[in-house]
């Protein structure tokens, strides 16, 4: 095992995606920023340089974090953030996961221009569990916006004006034309796609003219080979796909096209499409284009994500504990929170979204991080409280609010309440999707674990009928899973690693909303051990962001 050693200099530069220069944090000047590779069994040591006007962390999406939970990169959970004018230098290593994650800024939206590729190939001399490919490809999926990051964050989050792939908007905006994604091919190899969506808020289709691809892996987990000619990614997933250059020398295009399920949404409908040009292909050939789904093509998001199934017996597999020591059913949707007095709320009904599980409203602590609040035992910045629900019923052609209930539900508490799980406990989630102001589909991510999906389904959770029903045998492991719109996913997991992780949604604006909680992990076998000396400590009000233009 080696040691892979990063400096990532954070610092503004101007851009030109589309037809205006934006002014944005980068990672090394570039967007996306470098990718990084590893081998399982590595350390990685990033030393993050902040010469950006903002308050910085950087999150590893997706790693374990084994014993290292003080490297998770969250901003208020695990540390405060890196400073201007500051750095900090993250290590842990990377056990026991191979595949495609991504590392993003974990502060406020600016993980729309500061994420890239995290990439964890097989230790040297193990075989990946598929054909080697001829070359491997990074295909990093972003969002646009014509406006500062910073303020971004206001609700309802405005509407992005592209997307991009590696950076790129490709030939279907103006200003663009020329600065498209391209891939060469060579007729009849194979190539591994690795591919992330870094958008901060949109699900995406992705699909390649007249191929289909085999996914390999999802959320860096091995899957059953599956071949489709479409995939969708939620924000914050990711997939390692074989692409064979199989078809006659030509162009094909690939695209991507954003899928959502809530209605009556006004929603960027563009689609972003790069090349994939065959080697020996001639000046005049002409080129295929894929025919995306529809924005709301539930049907096809669905088929995707619950026909995949883990490589039983494949690299890191492990087997579905049986027992349940904890089950929690959690609700996630939309309520409101009443307009200040004397403004004017462009959201639903007059009022301001606001999001939650289990009808909290998650708020990020202020002074201290949560992680150092549990260690140094400093009270007043969580609660250990949140709720414990039954399964509950919502009617989703109508819902109108009649009972105590109903009322809670639409007026969510704004609390930083966390659940403690014993050491090693088995826990089991039941997520329904509320569907209150909105029907849509929320990714889900867990730091620190991958859960098993054992079930996926639409309208109401039944605890009697749907348990029966759930897959133990081979579910896919994920660390983001998509609640289908007005339906449910149940999630099993292994809480077998102390510190605080986050579990919420990875539409970036609906964790600005409030969708949002924190299990903490109790100490066993392991225990949490003492933050790192120089881990940032927050002297100016971490809330606080700067225009990148002063
Ligand atoms: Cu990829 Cu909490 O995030």
């Amino acid at each position: 095992a080696a040691i892979v050693e990063h400096v990532f200099h954070i610092k503004n530069v101007l851009v030109k995606p589309l037809c205006k220069e934006q002014m944005i944090p980068a990672v090394n000047g570039s967007l996306p920023g470098p990718t990084i590779n590893v081998r399982e069994g590595d350390t990685l040591v990033v030393n993050v340089i902040n010469n950006s006007t903002y308050n910085i962390t950087i999150h590893w999406h997706g790693v374990f974090q084994l014993k290292s939970s003080w490297m998770d990169g969250v901003n208020m959970i695990t540390q405060c953030p890196i400073q201007p004018s500051n750095n900090f230098t993250y290590r842990f290593d990377i056990t026991g996961q191979e595949g495609t994650l991504l590392w993003h800024a974990h502060v406020l939206n600016l993980r729309a221009t500061l994420h890239g590729a995290l990439i964890i190939r097989p230790r040297s001399r193990r075989p990946y569990p598929f054909p080697k490919p001829y070359k491997e490809v990074p295909l990093i999926f972003g969002q646009w916006w014509n406006m500062d990051v910073g303020l971004l964050n206001i609700r309802p989050a405005p509407l992005s004006d592209a997307y991009l792939i590696n950076g790129l908007a490709g030939d279907s905006y103006s200003c663009s034309k020329k600065r498209m994604f391209k891939l060469k091919v060579v007729q009849g190899k194979t190539y591994l796609l690795r591919i992330i969506n870094a958008a901060l808020n949109s699900h995406l289709f992705f699909k390649i003219a007249n191929h289909n691809v085999t996914v390999v892996a999802l959320d860096a987990v091995y899957t059953t080979p599956y071949v489709s000619d479409v995939m969708i990614l939620t924000p914050g997933q990711t997939v390692d796909a074989l692409l064979t250059a199989d078809q006659p020398s030509g162009l094909y295009y690939m695209a991507i096209s954003p899928y959502t399920s809530a209605h009556g949404q006004p929603f960027p409908a563009q689609v972003t499409r790069g090349l994939i040009i065959y080697e020996d292909t001639v000046k005049s050939s002409s080129s295929v284009m894929p025919l995306m789904p529809e924005l709301n093509d539930i049907s096809t998001a669905h088929r995707f994500s619950s026909n995949i199934t883990a490589l039983v017996g494949g690299p890191h597999w492990t087997p579905v504990p049986r027992h349940v020591d904890e089950k929690m059913f959690i609700t996630v949707g939309f309520g409101l929170e009443p307009c200040p007095l004397g403004t004017k709320c462009p959201g639903y009904l007059g009022q301001l979204y606001a999001g939650s599980l289990n009808n909290r409203s998650f708020m990020y602590p202020e002074s201290t991080s949560l992680q150092e609040a549990y260690f140094y035992n400093i009270t007043g910045i969580y609660t250990d409280d949140f709720p414990d629900q039954p399964p509950l019923k919502f009617d989703y052609t109508d819902f109108v609010m009649r009972t105590e209930s109903d009322y809670k539900m639409m007026f969510p508490e704004k609390r930083t309440s966390v659940k403690t799980l014993k050491f090693n406990s088995t826990v089991e989630i039941v997520v329904q999707n509320t569907g209150i102001v909105t029907t849509e589909s929320h990714p889900m991510h867990l730091h620190g674990f991958n859960f098993y999906v054992l079930g996926y389904g639409f309208g109401n959770y039944d605890p009697i009928r749907h348990a029966r029903m759930l897959n133990l045998l081979n579910p896919q492991m994920h660390n983001t899973v998509g609640v289908p719109p007005g339906g449910w996913v149940v999630l099993r997991f292994i809480a077998n690693n102390p510190g605080a992780w986050m579990f919420h949604c990875h539409m970036d604006a609906h964790l600005q909303y409030g969708i949002g909680m924190a299990f903490i992990v109790q100490n066993g076998e392991t225990s949490l051990l003492s933050p790192p000396s120089n881990l940032p400590q927050c002297t100016r009000d971490p809330t606080i962001y700067d225009s990148p233009t002063a």
